[in-house]
């Protein structure tokens, strides 16, 4: 039998056959919209199995008809995300935002309630607290350290007649860096489930993953990213993506197919790319960003750093790092001494590192989330979860890490 490969060793080749395409060593890009079928009773067939008029038959290959609905670059980036993740299937997007719209329309139904970690990523917090009410989906937070009894007891007081769709995580927090418990995550969807209608756990693991952690393996029914980050990895796409069992992907699928939020041709052959250095990558920024991390922590113009190495060995927190995570990873924030203008005066001094918002580049970038990423987050969410606006948060990249920490000293000796 032969050993099962590793996926970094799958990125050059894993669902793509040379001789189908000129012998070309790498997948060619198929740019184009639509497909020509081989002859009328492929197209019927095409379309009567796509919106489920008959199955398709066993053995029966499927023809591509048009790339709002599916594309090699689409079909061979997916085959090859899904091994990352340990996950059945894939669905890519044009977007993270599309990635995570799309299933958590896919998923909830008007008259049920999301329960959600805090923080999440600003557009998330937006989309599911002012965009998903219009359409009678509600949402409570819940804290993953709290016992499973007083997290249903709350839901039960709050909200006592809605079903919960969906419990919705996002760990490592953007912008925090505060983990979430994926297994408790998964014993409170579980706790909501019944034979009728099952609640499932989504969690978004663009911080992490997909090298660092592998969520399904704690539970976790759909993975989530904005592939735009560490996936794309140079700041030249955006893209997201989802992973989880078949069945659902098919109708996270479906749902695709007409909200017209597919990633194009062009966008999955760039991530084709990415791919095949996304370990080392990630790797070396992780590397990168431990060394600053030890650097800022002993800084005295700093108040507090947010690093999952850096978190007590003592905490509850410590133990979810170490069980869910492989290593720290490549994103810092800290807490300056002062707030604003303290913040902003570092982040204007910076000169090798850029001042942008996104992350998991090949290039650092560092951004002030308060008042960019997270500005919509109400002020009592930010203040219960400890973001302020002396908050910076880095992307460490893959430049020599001395130079990395010659520029953040320089910008720190202007506060
Ligand atoms: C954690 C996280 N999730 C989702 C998104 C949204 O991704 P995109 O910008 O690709 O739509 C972001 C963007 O910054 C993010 O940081």
């Amino acid at each position: 039998m032969t050993k099962k490969r590793k996926p970094e060793s799958e990125m050059m080749s894993y669902g793509y056959d040379p001789h189908l395409s000129e012998g070309a060593a790498k997948t060619p890009l198929f740019q184009t919209s639509t497909f020509v079928f081989k002859n009328s009773e492929e197209g019927k067939a095409h379309f009567h199995i796509a919106y489920g008029l008959r199955k398709k038959r066993k053995n029966e290959s499927v023809s591509l008809a048009y790339s709002r609905i599916n594309n090699p670059n689409a079909e061979i980036v997916e085959e090859r995300l899904k091994i990352w993740d340990n996950a059945e299937a894939c669905a890519v997007f044009q977007s993270g935002m599309a990635a995570i719209t799309t299933t958590i329309l896919e998923i909830s139904k008007p008259n049920t309630l999301i329960m959600h970690s805090s923080p999440l990523y600003g557009g998330t917090d937006h989309f599911i607290k002012r965009v998903l009410p219009k359409y009678g989906i509600k949402s409570m937070y819940f804290d993953s350290f709290d016992t499973i009894d007083k997290i249903v007891n709350k839901k039960n007081i709050k909200y006592p007649n809605l079903k919960v769709s969906l419990v919705y995580i996002e760990s490592p927090a953007n912008p925090t860096n505060s983990l979430v418990d994926i297994k408790k995550s998964k014993e409170i969807a579980n706790y909501f489930s019944n034979k009728k209608s099952k609640t499932y756990l989504a969690i978004d693991n663009t911080f992490m993953g997909p090298v660092f952690s592998q969520p399904i393996d704690f539970g976790a029914d759909l993975v989530l990213y904005s592939a735009t980050k560490y996936i794309g990895g140079h700041s030249d796409l955006v893209a997201g993506s989802v992973c989880g069992n078949k069945l659902l992907i098919n109708r996270i699928k479906t749902m695709r197919v007409f909200l017209g939020n597919m990633a194009n041709p062009f966008t999955c052959w760039l991530m084709l790319r990415s791919l095949e250095t996304l370990k080392l990558r990630m790797e070396k920024s992780a590397e990168n960003a431990n060394k600053i991390a030890i650097v800022l922590n002993n800084h005295k113009k700093i108040k507090k750093v947010h690093y999952l190495n850096l978190i007590p060995k003592k905490s509850n927190e410590y133990k979810i790092y170490k069980s869910q995570y492989s290593c720290g990873g490549g994103m810092i924030s800290f807490d300056i001494k002062g707030g604003e203008k303290e913040a902003f005066k570092f982040l204007d001094n910076l000169k090798l590192v850029k001042l942008a918002v996104s992350l998991g580049g090949t290039e650092s970038l560092a951004c002030h989330p308060y008042s960019m990423t997270h500005a919509d987050v109400n002020k009592e969410t930010k203040k219960l979860f400890g973001f302020t606006e002396a908050l910076v948060r880095l992307s460490i990249g893959l430049e020599d890490s001395d130079d990395l920490i010659d520029d953040i000293k320089n910008a720190l000796k202007k506060v």
